[in-house]
């Protein structure tokens, strides 16, 4: 699958529910609402069209959400999935997860031929913790990656930096992370969904958090990439990996591989765009694949150059209205 911009699309991220166990205060609003149940696609439907996508070029799945392991049955869909690994179809088959429910399903994701996960984990403050998920319990996001590791699962932690939140905590995260041989990726905000504060109080550009890490720590760049938008460093002094993801001040758009499947059979072409194609409608409309893999490719002939993300200073609208959790990032 080729856009036209020449970019091959290779990696499918997959929101397979919109709903999640926490409430992170940047992500949703406290009375945000989900779904009803009956409009999500089946986990047949979803390994359907997954497997429609690998069959086209995608080497690269990730299960998102929402929180992809409150799904009901998940693992019968990642059972499903993983059979693609087995045959060499697809190269990597991962999730990105609060870690609230990963003690449970570590292991059975190792056998399953996950190798590496992305974790959700802003700071390392049992009460901060709680007021940024609102009620997260952050022990058991710990035993959590605990029995990650000890299944031999590969992490990365993904922490969006929020001014006076976590920002002078960043080095601690890191080295807590690096001490364990866990990355760690730090995030713009984006203006994606209405929260109930204002994002516009709590961005901060990426560069000056490095420029402020520099006084501690030696950065290195390095040519490291995981197919992800993050741009890694070496730190010298923990002899860990450093990510760092820029939508807002360095957009990554011109390399873009990946597009995103909602829990409803909608695909969206780009994360920062409200442009999206049904893909329900034309699975469901024959036993075959011929219109399905049609309408994704129309999809594809439509993928945008990029995303239209800006903070905006005189208004704190988002700027594009549903929610992180619709896509999964
Ligand atoms: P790796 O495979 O480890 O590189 O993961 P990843 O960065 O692709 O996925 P992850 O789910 O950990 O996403 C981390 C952050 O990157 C999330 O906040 C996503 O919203 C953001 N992100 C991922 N892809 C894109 C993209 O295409 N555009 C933008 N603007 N953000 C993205
Ligand atoms: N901006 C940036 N990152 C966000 N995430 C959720 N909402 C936002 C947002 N508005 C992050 C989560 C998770 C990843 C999938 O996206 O913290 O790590
Ligand atoms: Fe849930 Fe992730 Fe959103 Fe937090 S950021 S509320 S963990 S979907």
């Amino acid at each position: 699958m080729i856009d036209p911009f020449g970019r091959k699309i290779s990696y499918l991220r997959v929101s397979v529910t919109d709903r999640c166990d926490f409430r992170c205060t940047y992500c949703m609003a406290e009375d945000m609402t989900f779904l009803p149940k009956r409009d999500l696609l089946t986990l047949e439907e979803l390994d359907r069209i997954t497997s429609v996508f690998v069959e086209k070029g995608v080497r690269k799945l990730r299960l998102t959400g929402g929180e992809p392991l409150v799904r009901k049955n998940i693992m019968s869909l990642v059972r499903q999935i993983s059979r693609h690994l087995a045959s060499g179809a697809l190269d990597e088959l991962t999730l990105t997860t609060n870690g609230s429910q990963l003690a449970k399903h570590a292991a059975e994701l190792a056998e399953l031929g996950v190798r590496r996960i992305n974790v959700s984990l802003d700071t390392l403050d049992p009460q901060k913790f709680r007021a940024i998920t609102r009620w997260g319990d952050l022990a058991r996001v710990l035993e959590g990656i605990d029995a990650a590791q000890a299944a031999g699962l590969r992490i990365k932690l993904n922490a969006v930096a929020l001014k006076g939140f976590n920002d002078a905590e960043i080095p601690a995260i890191m080295r807590w992370a690096h001490g364990r041989g866990i990355e760690l990726t730090v995030i713009e905000t984006m203006p994606m969904g209405e929260i109930d504060a204002d994002r516009t109080d709590q961005y901060l550009p990426l560069s000056q958090l490095r420029a402020s890490l520099e006084q501690e720590f030696t950065l290195v760049d390095t040519p490291y990439k995981t197919g992800g938008p993050a741009r890694y460093v070496s730190v010298q002094e923990t002899g860990g990996r450093l990510g760092f993801i820029t939508p807002m001040t360095h957009n990554f758009c011109e390399s873009c591989n990946r597009v995103r499947l909602t829990c409803t059979g909608t695909l969206y072409m780009c994360l920062g765009q409200e442009d999206a194609a049904d893909l329900r409608a034309p699975m469901r409309r024959s036993e075959g694949n011929e219109l399905l893999s049609a309408a994704i490719d129309e999809a594809i002939s439509r993928k945008p150059k990029g995303h239209d993300f800006i903070i905006d200073r005189t208004t704190s609208r988002p700027a594009v209205a549903r929610h992180m959790s619709v896509t999964g990032g």
